[in-house]
């Protein structure tokens, strides 16, 4: 099983940015943690990053032609924004779990709206970093009871 974790803008500064809410932990540990998770199921994970709406597009797209069997995605900011990766996600019809390290309903009601949530089959958000762990759970338990 092939799974893409792609993560969108800022989520490069996970230590930095807003420890209070995003947590100490970096983003080089949440990739190890979730490698970890996967080697332990024979799931073969690969980590994409981009602060560029379009780049989260094309790594979209080229999980199609990799023929990955799910996306877990955690937009950022674009999230609340982007119909153009709602559009490129409805595209490639790719299992899609959608996560957010924060709790987003307690927040700004600007966080409120998601437009990739038309089309995950799940949204996972405010467990931290655990939240990716139970979107990869999602997926394998999917792909291998289904
Ligand atoms: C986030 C929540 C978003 O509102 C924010 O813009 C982010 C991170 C989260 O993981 O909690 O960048 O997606």
């Amino acid at each position: 099983m092939k799974i893409l974790v792609l993560n969108g803008p800022n989520l490069n500064m996970l230590g930095i940015r807003e420890p209070d809410i995003y947590g100490k932990s970096t983003y080089a540990d949440l990739c190890r943690l979730i490698r970890e998770h996967c080697d332990s199921k024979g799931i073969c994970v690969t980590f994409k990053q981009s602060n560029h709406e379009g780049d989260l597009v094309d790594y979209i797209q080229q999980a199609y032609f990799e023929k990955v069997d799910g996306i877990v995605i955690n937009p950022g900011a674009y999230t609340h924004t982007s119909v153009a990766l709602l559009d490129a996600l409805k595209a490639v019809c790719i299992p899609t779990v959608e996560v957010h390290i924060s709790d987003v309903d307690s927040r700004e009601n600007f966080r409120q709206i998601s437009y990739v949530s038309k089309i995950a089959v799940k949204t996972i958000k405010g467990h931290g970093f655990d939240g990716y762990i139970e979107a990869i759970d999602h997926l394998y338990s999917d792909r291998v009871y289904n």
